[in-house]
């Protein structure tokens, strides 16, 4: 694992070149009708940027790192869940997909990395503010190269934010209850449509708590290593740890936030999915 977190580490400049480009390909392209598809369940899109910009992470990161596995959001060639060399990397090549096809330039490229199945780095890029988040375990968080710090507040000191999707529907009453007694608990409620970026705010401060009740592995995994590297906590909405193998639900804040939280949740006997 150490050797695994070394060797991140060592290339983590090289990795940020190759995000940033990926960034800079989103930025730089806004998708037509023609290039908007239909996924699964509602309003659950797929662009080709978000094809485009996972084949070529997928090709840097494979050169880089001989043998390695993907876990991918899109269908790629290359997304290959196969870890013969230790590491596997969760891509997000877009995370706030709507956000994108809509012009609200919120979204970012979201890259993480696992060694024996425990994540060890992560990497989370928006280009429209400039803003490259990074951790590598036992190295620290940092923003555009400043160390980052999670805040000391409790929910009614801060902002709290929660997210939710379409496509899960099932979850809707259970999440709004929730989502009300963050509103009146807490100075103010978002939902960003980016989860790694909603996220990454636990780890810069400027959010206390972010609650989701199904993410997928590839929305968290970057920003997980980001907020535990930056002193703050995330797992599921019972405490238990985060699962990289399928969806689950995701708290994550400050220390006292997510204790509040978690008993919010309990109170409305929300579980984990
Ligand atoms: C979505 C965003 C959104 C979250 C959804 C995710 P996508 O990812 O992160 O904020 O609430 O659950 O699916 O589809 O934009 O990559
Ligand atoms: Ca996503
Ligand atoms: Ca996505």
């Amino acid at each position: 694992m150490k050797q695994m977190v070394d060797m991140i580490a060592a290339k983590a400049d090289q990795m940020e070149e190759i995000i940033r480009h990926a960034g800079e390909v989103m930025k730089s392209n806004s998708p037509a009708a023609g290039a908007v598809h239909a996924k699964d369940g509602i309003a659950n899109f797929v662009t080709d940027f978000d094809v485009r910009i996972q084949k070529y992470l997928i090709g840097e990161l494979s050169r880089m790192f001989p043998g390695c596995g993907f876990f991918g959001e899109e269908e790629t060639d290359g997304n290959d869940h196969n870890t013969a060399s230790g590491l596997c990397f969760f891509i997000d090549p877009i995370d706030g997909t709507t956000n994108y096809i809509f012009g609200y330039h919120h979204s970012c490229v979201s890259v993480g990395v696992s060694s024996e199945e425990r994540m060890i780095a992560g990497f989370v890029y928006n280009p429209y503010v400039d803003e490259f988040f990074s951790a590598v375990q036992g190295h620290g968080a940092f923003l555009n190269g400043q160390r980052l710090h999670v805040s000391d507040r409790s929910l009614e000191e801060g902002i709290a934010a929660y997210g939710c999707a379409r496509y899960n529907e099932g979850d809707t009453n259970a999440l709004f209850q929730v989502a009300k007694e963050l509103y009146l608990n807490s100075l103010s409620l978002r939902n960003g449509g980016s989860a790694a970026l909603d996220l990454c705010r636990i780890a810069s401060g400027s959010n206390v708590a972010y609650l989701e009740l199904k993410l997928q592995p590839y929305d968290f995994a970057a920003a997980s290593v980001i907020i535990r590297e930056a002193g703050g906590i995330i797992g599921q909405v019972d405490g238990s740890e985060i699962l990289l193998d399928k969806p689950c639900s995701i708290l994550a804040g400050t220390p006292k936030a997510v204790e509040q939280v978690k008993q919010v949740c309990r109170n409305f006997c929300v579980c984990t999915c």
